[in-house]
Parts: C-alpha cells; structure tokens; sequence
C-alpha cells in the first residue's frame, strides 16, 4: 500500500510524540546529586571530631592508596561546603544526598558524647539546602566507622546492631525536622563482602569464612533497628521516608543454560541484602541459605557460615524499608567454574560457595574505575528485577556515575554515560512500568575515590586540589545534566550545555590543563 502525503505526515508527527514523550521524566521524578562525608570533608580532625577507621588507615598504611593520598583535607568541603550548595544550586538539583560521619558527630561512635561543632556543620548545611529548596537526602553511614567500634570487632560485633541505633537516634532527634529522606547505610554488600573478601580497605582485614556473613547479618539488623526507631519514635512527629542503599550488581548469565547460576548469582549479591526486608517471607534468600549449608557441611563445619536468624529477627526486619534505594554502576557475567580456576573473590571475580567465575560483559566499556565495566542496559534490567523480586516498590537510583582521570572539563563521556543510563530508566518505567522516584548522579564534585585516591574522578564538578580553597569548576557534564532537569527530558539541544562549556574551555581551561602539569601532587 502506497503512502498519501499527508499519511507520512501524521506519522512522522506520532512517532516524534511517542519518542518525545518517551524522552520525558514524569513530574514527580526528582534529580539530585551525591557526595560522601569521607570521600569530601576533610576536616579529618577540626573541632572535636573522633578518628574513623579511614583516619587511622590512611595514616598508617599511606602506601596502600594511589599517591599515598588521604582524606585529610579531600576537598575540603568541611570548610567550602557553602560552594557545594552554590554548585548544586546552579544546576537547580531537586535534592544532594550527604552522608554524615559517625565520628564527627559522635567522637567515639557511642551517644553518651556529642561534638556540638559536627552537630552544626550538618546543621547548617541542612538550612543552607533548604533555603535553596534543595532537599537533603541524608546517609547515615557511608563508611566511617569510628576506631573504638572496629577495635571491639566493627560489624561482625552483634552489639554494633544496638550502637547503630543509637547513633541513628541522635542523627534523627537533630535533624528529622529537616531531613525527610533517609539512607541508613550505604553499600552494606560493598563493605562485608567486598572489603573482608579482598582485605584492602580500611578494616585491613581479610577474612572470607566468616566476616562477610556475620557482618551482612549484623548490617540487615542495624539497618532495621535504626527504621523501627525512626518509625517509632520520629515519623508520627516528623514524616519523612527511609531505606537503605546497596550496590546493586546486575549479573547476566554466560550462556543462556546458566541463567539458574545467575539467579543465584544475584541472591548471593544483592538478595542476602533486600531478601530479608522487601520479600514477603523475610529472611535469608532460600536459594543462598541452601548453597551456604551445603558447602559449609562440606568443609567439616557442623552448621552453615552464614548465620541464622531467629523467627523474631526475621518478623523485626520484614518491611523496614519505605522505598527501593539502589547504587547501580555495572554489570558482570557469571559461569561455572571449570577445573583450573580460581577459587574466585565475590564480587568480583567469582565466588568459592557458588562454584562460579564472574567476569566482565565483552561489550561494556570502561572509564577509569575498571571495576565498573559501562553497560548501561543493566541498570533497566536491575530494575526490573527489583520490582519483579519485590513487588512495587518506589525506586531511587542512589548512584550513577562515570569515572576519569586528569583534569577534564570537557567530559563528553560523562555526559553520554548519563544520557544512556537515564535512557535505560525511562525504558524500564515506560516499558517495565518500574515506579521510580529520581536518580543521583555521583558525584556531585570529585572526591577520594578511597583505594584511587585522587586519580579517579567521578565529579559534574571538577576540584583543584592543588588551590588552598580546592576551588570547583563545573563541567560539560554538570550542564548537561542541568539541561536535563531544565527539560525534565533527555530530548536536550546541544546548544543548550555546549554554549556554557565553550566558555568554560577557552577562557579557563589552558589555566586549568596549567595548574595540572606536571601531573597532580597526589599527597595533597
Ligand atoms: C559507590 C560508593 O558508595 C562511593 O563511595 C564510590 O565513590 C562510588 N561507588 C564509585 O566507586
């Protein structure tokens, strides 16, 4: 059938609504953009603030990070923090998740003494959000656990489970009249399975049998302690909605016979994480329960490594998230192992337990962080099985970003990192019908990337680290995305971020690409 005229016209006009309107983020999604204390603060012991295990590791072990770096004075936001404001402001974010450092605010980690200087820092960047009409998504934990508490055992100490909560007590009782969105901890899977698996990182310790799992039960108990007191005791007076934020791995399976494997694959991942919260029943992922038993009977242990909990602990922990909160950066592949692997360090490259290989997608590219392969169709994919494994739940993507090194202002791939993923989110709330609530972009300026140091860069602001005030300088990326939530769609005209960075690279960026050679003095 031959086509009228006016036929293709009226086509033409509908496919550009649909892919207009496909291109479009609904009213209520919000954007915003992330920091953590550590990886910005400094300010490491200004005014009464205690020591973290980060404090004390990168003092005693400097050779371990890229540029003996430290997270001294990072930048410096515990002094330039109104610049961050002023930079979140500028490209009109609907909201700047923070994290607040345990030890700033509670010198050894125990409620019985608080630094009334930590207090007003987050205070006053608090107040500061507002009057901007930022809103403050609040992390309690991102990392900083204080040295008092990792020296009686950190998280595979059953009574962190209780100074957690009180920590979380004094945190809500200082700022739930401001703060409406909360995080309790950030990646627990990144710090029990990650960091005692590879023993870098600031604990030091490496320990694969049994810290990764008495440190994910006591982080599922902390997590559900610190919601029932917000529940209690604070939501009737305050509102306000909380959740906790793991890093949420997509794994596809090698073949499409190991599809099981990878099933498996993401309860071992992320369900032991969401399992005992979002699920109906509660409690550990069966699949993973069975795996952890089977092979802990086979090593000649009389129960498995992965510890029980008891009925009461699952009814407790059952339920206590408002919201779907995700960190989603990559994707990896799984396989069976074959005979002459590896045994494998979950998750990252494979897992003893599972009898299983992980490696990296072959069609994903890289940025600087080689550990966070690019493939944006994962970041749908992940959500997907959120809502499938889970049900409805709102989802906020608590991270997203793109990593580089040296001095870039002109990040042509962060910006196409960002607008693939977004595309990927639109594709799973338009095609999925995934509910979601917004999407973070990390970072809102560049931080210390902790093993990295400085040498790898995720920031829509660019730091100098070498100036005394760590001045920020936006990048191309930062205007995009302020384009982006101008529009409230990814339908953008390049005319639209380009004009600003132009400026941007010919009026300041031989001055930048000058103050960065010779190359950046990591010890800063
Ligand atoms: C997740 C962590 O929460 C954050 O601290 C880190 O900088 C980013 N991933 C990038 O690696």
């Amino acid at each position: 059938m031959t086509m009228l005229p006016y036929q293709a016209i009226v086509l033409c006009a509908f496919l550009q609504l649909t892919w207009a309107s496909s291109l479009s983020f609904p009213s209520d999604f919000k954007f915003g953009s992330a920091t953590a204390s550590y990886q910005v603060e400094g300010g490491w012991d200004a005014d009464g603030k205690g020591p973290s295990i980060w404090d004390r590791y990168v003092h005693e072990f400097p050779g371990d990070i890229k540029g003996n770096a430290t997270g001294d004075v990072a930048g410096d936001s515990y002094h330039q923090w109104r610049e961050d404001v002023k930079a979140a402001a500028k490209m009109k974010l609907q909201f700047y998740r923070f994290s607040i450092n345990w030890p700033r605010v509670l010198p050894t980690g125990f409620a019985n003494e608080i630094n009334p200087a930590g207090v007003k820092y987050y205070s006053d960047l608090i107040d500061a959000l507002l009057a901007e009409g930022i809103e403050p998504i609040v992390t309690i934990f991102h990392w900083e656990l204080p040295v008092k508490m990792q020296d009686l055992g950190g998280w595979t100490n059953p009574l962190i489970v209780k100074w957690f909560g009180d920590y979380a007590r004094v945190v809500y009782t200082l700022y739930a009249d401001r703060v409406k969105t909360w995080l309790t901890l950030n990646e627990p899977n990144t710090v029990c399975d990650y960091f005692y698996n590879s023993g870098v990182f600031a604990t030091r310790i490496k320990e694969s049998d049994f810290a990764p799992f008495l440190c994910n039960k006591h982080m599922m108990l902390a997590h559900a302690t610190a919601y029932r007191i917000f529940d209690k005791e604070f939501r009737p007076k305050y509102k306000g909605k909380i959740s906790i934020a793991p890093h949420a791995l997509w794994i596809e399976p090698a073949t499409p016979e190991d599809e099981a494997l990878a099933e498996l694959g993401r309860q071992h991942q992320l369900g032991r994480y969401s399992h005992p919260i979002y699920s109906k029943e509660g409690g550990w992922p069966p699949s993973v329960e069975k795996v952890m038993l089977e092979h802990s009977l086979q090593q000649g242990h009389t129960e498995s490594r992965l510890p029980a909990f008891t009925e009461q602990e699952i009814e407790f922990m059952k339920g206590t998230a408002d919201y779907y909160a995700m960190n989603q950066y990559t994707t990896y592949v799984i396989r069976p192992s074959k005979a002459g692997d590896e045994a494998g360090m979950w998750f990252l490259t494979g897992s003893p337990e599972l009898q299983a290989t992980l490696y990296h997608p072959e069609k994903a590219t890289y940025g600087t962080a080689y550990i966070l392969p690019v493939y944006p169709e994962g970041m749908r994919k992940m959500m997907s099985w959120v809502k499938q494994q889970y049900g409805d739940y709102p989802i906020l993507i608590t991270e997203n970003g793109f990593s580089s090194t040296g001095s870039q202002l002109d990040d042509h791939q962060r910006v196409d990192y960002i607008k693939n993923y977004l595309e990927q989110i639109l594709l799973a709330m338009y095609k999925d019908k995934v509910k979601v609530m917004g999407y973070t972009a990390w970072s809102l300026i560049d931080s210390f990337e902790w093993m990295d140091g400085y040498e790898t860069k995720f920031g829509l602001y660019e730091i100098d680290y070498n100036h005394p005030n760590r001045t920020r300088t936006p990048r191309l990326s930062s205007f995009y995305y302020s384009c982006v939530i101008a529009e409230r769609s990814l339908d953008v005209a390049e005319s639209c971020y380009k004009k600003d960075s132009s400026k941007v690279s010919s009026d300041d960026k031989n001055e930048i690409d000058k103050k960065y050679s010779p190359p950046v003095n990591d010890e800063l």
